[in-house]
């Protein structure tokens, strides 16, 4: 399945080309509300989730709020009839905020508070996804305490190597995910015991940015076959939670493919005759953003050409995180310019991991000069820090010819406004 790029260049007569979000020029938001900044298409997040409706018409697709937050974001998503997996009180209480129906709404994660567990039962969310004995007795008590029944779902960590980053796989027995395959049945159990919990469903989630389906599909049978032996043996097992994962393409090699991908998670459903949740976080989000920055300075020393630009690790780690490769064009591109030259794009911080990408060979660049990280619309303005004391990136929503802020890039003085003095120090 092709799913349009939103962002693409537009030739103009004398043969420049600039590259736009839909029908918007990303250098005339570059100029109006400054750099770093993070666009996103409305149109590239609709076609994304419509491309996974499509394929899985009858499944929940809860998007994975981790992977962007914005607000308006999640509002785009909320209208098309996306839910939301939340890992936190912050993320449910921005899904909520931004019209998520609470029934659309899974909450997962190895260590819920008890707060974050009330906030969840108090909204009447689909499910709880419990990963260990210890939360799910804690969420016992709190059910009992909020006078209310947990809907629970187990997240089984089967023991698949998801074949991705060693930092993002959490299927494998040794990462902290998950109860053991072969103790979700003694946790269901347990639920049966205990007046506060009912079952509803099973979960798992073996990894993110998956560019194989073997994983899947080996996860996905133990888990019907595992959904199988719990419904003979009485337990009310309604639905299949598959996580999320799917990969995206950021290197042009062949993506995933989501029609696949489908059958795979149909055949796992069917076989248990459960309904079918999905956690696609990335698949939506990555390419229906970018991020724009500016060169500040071009330094040229013995061993290398260095673009210093005016973005860096607070505002977008995964280079520095996860060594993340991700396509780096210049906004204006006149097909008549000079050779290409070979550099690093690196930001302002004080650390050599601070870089954006390596050798890339791209047009001459000089100081001014606007640039476009691709791909950057999932795990990019979610993960910003204040590092360096540096203000994260604004975020701007563009529909069309439209576009809004939806994210102010904060001041210095917003930036230290939750900070004092210690009372003898003022
Ligand atoms: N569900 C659960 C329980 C998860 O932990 C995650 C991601 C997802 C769904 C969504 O996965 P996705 O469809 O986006 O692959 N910061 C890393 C990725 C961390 C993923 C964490 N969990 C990165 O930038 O690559």
């Amino acid at each position: 399945m092709h799913i349009k790029d939103s962002f693409t260049y537009i030739e103009k007569p004398d043969g420049e080309k600039s590259m736009h979000a839909e029908e918007v020029p990303l250098a005339l938001l570059a100029n109006k509300i400054g750099t770093p900044l993070y666009v996103y298409s409305s149109l590239g997040l609709t076609e994304r989730f419509n491309a996974l409706k499509k394929v899985l018409p009858a499944a929940l697709i809860c998007f994975s709020i981790k992977s962007n937050s914005n607000i308006s974001v999640i509002r785009t998503l909320s209208s098309l009839g996306s839910g939301a997996d939340v890992v936190s009180g912050g993320e449910l209480h921005r899904a909520l905020h931004a019209g998520i129906e609470a029934k659309k709404i899974v909450f997962s994660g190895v260590g819920k508070t008890d707060e974050e567990m009330a906030a969840a039962l108090n909204a009447n969310i689909k499910q709880i996804n419990v990963e260990s004995v210890p939360e799910l007795e804690l969420l016992n008590k709190v059910a009992l305490a909020c006078n209310s029944v947990a809907p629970v779902a187990i997240r089984v960590n089967p023991d698949v190597d998801a074949n991705t980053h060693n930092k993002i796989s959490t299927g494998r027995k040794e990462d902290k995910f998950g109860v053991p395959y072969k103790e979700a049945i003694y946790l269901y159990s347990k639920i049966k015991k205990l007046e506060g919990l009912e079952s509803v469903g099973i979960a798992t989630h073996i990894g993110s940015q998956l560019m194989t389906l073997e994983p899947f599909s080996e996860a996905f049978r133990k888990l019907s076959s595992l959904a199988n032996n719990l419904k003979n043996s009485g337990h009310n097992i309604q639905s299949i939670d598959f996580g999320g994962g799917l990969g995206v393409n950021y290197t042009g090699n062949a993506a995933l493919n989501v029609s696949d991908y489908a059958k795979i998670v149909k055949t796992a459903a069917d076989d248990s005759g459960c309904q079918i949740i999905i956690e696609p976080g990335r698949f939506i989000s990555a390419p229906a953003g970018v991020l724009i920055t500016r060169v500040l300075y071009i330094k040229r020393t013995e061993a290398k050409i260095f673009a210093i630009v005016d973005s860096a690790m607070n505002d977008f780690i995964r280079p520095s995180l996860y060594d993340a490769w991700h396509q780096v064009d210049p906004i204006y591109y006149h097909q008549k310019s000079s050779p290409l030259q070979t550099v690093d794009i690196v930001g302002p911080i004080c650390e050599s991991g601070d870089f954006i990408a390596k050798e890339r060979d791209l047009p001459p660049l000089t100081t001014g000069d606007l640039l476009c990280i691709r791909d950057a619309g999932a795990y990019g303005a979610s993960m910003s820090s204040t590092y360096n004391s540096r203000a994260p990136a604004g975020e701007v929503m563009v529909s069309g010819k439209e576009w809004d802020i939806i994210k102010i890039r904060q001041t210095i003085e917003e930036l230290i406004s939750q900070e004092n003095f210690a009372r003898w120090q003022k």
